[in-house]
């Protein structure tokens, strides 16, 4: 199945919330029967270890938002990979937008943080997008296949472990999303890319994310090559979120 829905909680929530938050999820996916809709959800990582208790005998996984690759270290501040991995996270998110712009991460700290999440089991949604100018210089194309390519090529990358969230950075909590159209030509090209990489890219997710929301997700996910979302904003309200699901369910 390539239908994946993601959560990511950015930095909001206190515990209590979050906790509140996911409670409702998990009872939600079992009324609806949504054990076969592959769902993950980002928490801050100070409250993942209870999150993913709480949705431990459930169908939705946990994930961390960023992680530094190893194990153990001297670098004050960073949670490892493997920690995320020991808390219950089975997923990890790289390359999104704002890591790559607030923190200034590059390609070759996304390729190890890809590579040593998935060494130690987790999957990756890795994150990929254009800019407004870029978009407007009709350079999107080329941004897209820059960014994956100097991640993903030449190293031996788990592609069963892979998802690609297309994250248009000028749709990232403006509440304009890319039209259909626009979202089905990037993730058509994104696959053709993925396969001429020798991945078996009609089993690899790619997500859409970017002012994803319940008055666009059907249109949305309408589009042969969009498989899912990323989704900021509506994920913080469990009935956008679980209309946003309902949805994909129906695709
Ligand atoms: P919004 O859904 O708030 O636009 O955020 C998208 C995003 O960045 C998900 O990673």
């Amino acid at each position: 199945m390539r239908k994946l829905l993601a959560a990511n909680w950015k930095m909001h929530l206190y515990a209590d919330t979050a906790q509140a938050l996911a409670q409702q999820l998990r009872h939600h996916w079992q009324e609806k029967g949504w054990q076969n809709l592959p769902t993950v959800i980002f928490p801050p990582l100070l409250y993942l270890r209870e999150i993913a208790n709480i949705l431990k005998h459930s169908s939705i996984q946990v994930g961390a938002q960023n992680a530094y690759p190893g194990e153990f270290g001297a670098f004050t501040g960073e949670v490892s990979v493997a920690q995320v991995s020991a808390s219950g996270g089975a997923w990890l998110i790289v390359g999104h937008s704002e890591r790559r712009q607030y923190f200034a991460e590059k390609a070759p700290l996304l390729q190890r943080k890809l590579l040593d999440a998935q060494h130690r089991g987790l999957k990756v949604i890795y994150c990929i997008g254009e800019t407004l100018e870029e978009r407007r210089c009709g350079e999107t194309l080329n941004v897209l296949r820059q960014q994956i390519l100097e991640v993903l090529q030449g190293v031996s990358v788990a592609w069963n472990q892979l998802a690609i969230a297309y994250e248009p950075v000028w749709a990232i909590g403006t509440g304009i999303n890319a039209t259909p159209d626009q979202a089905q030509e990037a993730h058509a090209f994104i696959r053709q890319l993925l396969t001429e990489l020798g991945a078996p890219a009609s089993h690899i997710p790619i997500l859409y994310g970017g002012s994803l929301k319940p008055e666009n997700a059907h249109e949305l996910f309408r589009q042969p090559d969009i498989d899912g979302g990323l989704v900021g904003g509506a994920s913080l309200q469990a009935n956008s979120f679980a209309a946003i699901a309902a949805a994909l369910w129906d695709k």
